[in-house]
């Protein structure tokens, strides 16, 4: 290798030199990594804030509140009371044995409600709140289903048992305002 060469190849060494960041990482690199760390960090705040955390505060007695407007308040409150009116059907009818009451009841507050969710409201909940009720809606479908293949009313009662705690539990941990 010729003087000159050398020279080129120690110069080229110092232009990347004066590129690199601590770590021997290129600058843009390390840019790059810092970038990639903010935007995950930005996303998964997002994500925290919109799916898990929902628009919530903590209230005086250590549930956490449901912030809605008006109209989403009025429409999750509706909502909860046909659940109610469900229960008392189902219980009645069981009673009764009788099972095209406990398919109707249980098919009124089915997942087909969850089409008339105002999409405002859905994006509010926390993801606990989406994952109850859609459970809880998705058990009443399953009660309708089986009531009317089975007819069996002691089955309907157990799947009324099923379902209750959930409706407890979310009371425990929520409320709305
Ligand atoms: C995903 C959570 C959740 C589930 C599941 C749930 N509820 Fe509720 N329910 C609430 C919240 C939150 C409130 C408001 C409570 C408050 O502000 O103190 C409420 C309120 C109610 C009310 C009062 C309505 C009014 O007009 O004030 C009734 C009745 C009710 N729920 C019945 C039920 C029944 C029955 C079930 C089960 C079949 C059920 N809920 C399941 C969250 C839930």
């Amino acid at each position: 290798m010729d003087n000159d060469h050398k020279k080129t190849i120690k110069s080229n060494q110092a232009i990347t030199n004066n590129y690199t960041f601590l770590h021997g990482y290129p600058l843009m690199a390390r840019l790059g990594w810092i970038l990639f760390l903010v935007m995950t960090l930005v996303a998964s705040g997002l994500a925290y804030q919109f799916i898990i955390k929902g628009e919530t505060e903590v209230a005086p007695d250590g549930r956490t509140t449901l912030l809605l407007n008006d109209s989403e308040r009025t429409f999750f409150l509706n909502e909860m009371r046909n659940f109610l009116i469900a229960v008392q059907q189902i219980n009645d009818a069981i009673e009764k044995d009788d099972m095209p009451q406990v398919v109707s009841a249980a098919k009124k507050v089915g997942s087909g409600d969850l089409a008339h969710v105002p999409t405002g409201l859905m994006a509010k909940l926390p993801l606990a709140v989406k994952t109850m009720g859609l459970s809880t809606h998705k058990a009443f479908d399953q009660m309708a289903m089986d009531a009317e293949q089975l007819g069996d009313k002691d089955h309907s009662l157990s799947q009324l048992n099923q379902i209750l705690p959930t409706c407890t539990a979310c009371h425990a941990l929520f409320k709305v305002r």
